[in-house]
């Protein structure tokens, strides 16, 4: 803890936010408890076994536009709702409200070094949009495509920052993250993910609104973020990044939250939508 700024004690030391600024993204080992990780894996795999499949899963992959239609997806942004990769069977991830609907959970995402993390990075007053339990089972898990968070979750200006845990350890193998050094500063947004009836959608739930398809991806360009449990990776929302797939037999389960900025335009098209009565909270 490096002092105090506007009543909000700032954690980072000032190479870390210069790192940050260049690289797009900052990892913070041995940030969280390691038993504090196992109990969220734990809790995950309650809420799983607690979870009575429907009569159709839900599939989640960044490539399959089946979900686009799917209102079990479109309707998850203040519940607890399970996504699965396309054999219907093995969990993908579990969205997007854990930070506010489970207590433990609750706990976990609303670290009180979190706010000094966000201040020091410019963010005023963020509120918590987004969370995600990010399952790769053993030799089952998918790898995700190159994509911007500002994608799935713009603002007017772009504020959304991404805090992504490694629960269990996370190597090239089991599929950590892959990230772009410098992406968020040499590409715009390629395109935002956006609700049907909006101005910039096409037929069905949604639809990618391609703003820089002339902006090549750069796969030479990403390097594997390796993480021991407890690792704290914070993403700028700009920044290019995938993840690999599970050749191993280690699982690799990790837990995100995506914040943005109180103050920015949250605009109706977007996918993920609390209502008036139940809007998205700070820290
Ligand atoms: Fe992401």
């Amino acid at each position: 803890m490096q002092g105090e700024d506007d009543g909000v004690p700032t954690y980072l030391a000032a190479d870390q936010v210069t790192d940050f600024d260049r690289d797009g993204f900052l990892v913070l080992p041995g940030f969280a408890d390691r038993r504090a990780c196992e109990a969220l894996v734990e809790r995950a795999a309650e809420l799983r076994a607690a979870y009575v499949p429907r009569d159709r899963v839900s599939v989640f992959t960044t490539r399959d536009q089946e979900r686009v239609s799917d209102e079990y997806f479109l309707s998850s942004g203040p519940e607890v709702r399970f996504f699965f990769e396309p054999d219907g069977v093995t969990l993908n991830k579990i969205g997007h409200a854990l930070h506010d609907r489970d207590p433990l959970f609750d706990a976990f995402s609303r670290d009180p070094r979190l706010p000094g993390i966000a201040a020091d990075l410019g963010l005023a007053d963020p509120v918590l949009q987004q969370s995600m339990y990010l399952v790769k089972d053993a030799h089952k898990g998918g790898e995700v495509d190159p994509h911007q968070d500002a994608t799935f979750l713009w603002t007017d200006p772009v504020t959304v920052t991404g805090f992504w845990w490694a629960l269990q350890d996370a190597t090239v193998d089991n599929g950590c993250l892959w990230a772009w050094p410098g992406g968020h500063r040499q590409v715009p947004l390629a395109r935002r993910f956006v609700r049907a009836g909006a101005e910039l959608a096409d037929d069905g739930g949604t639809a990618f609104a391609e703003l820089a398809p002339e902006v090549a991806d750069r796969p030479d360009a990403y390097v594997p973020l390796e993480a021991e449990a407890g690792t704290l990776v914070v993403l700028h929302g700009l920044l290019p990044h995938r993840s690999g797939a599970n050749t191993s037999p280690r699982s690799r389960h990790a837990y995100s939250v995506h914040v943005v900025e109180r103050a920015s335009t949250y605009p109706p098209e977007n996918w993920l939508q609390r209502s008036a009565s139940d809007p998205a909270r700070g820290f």
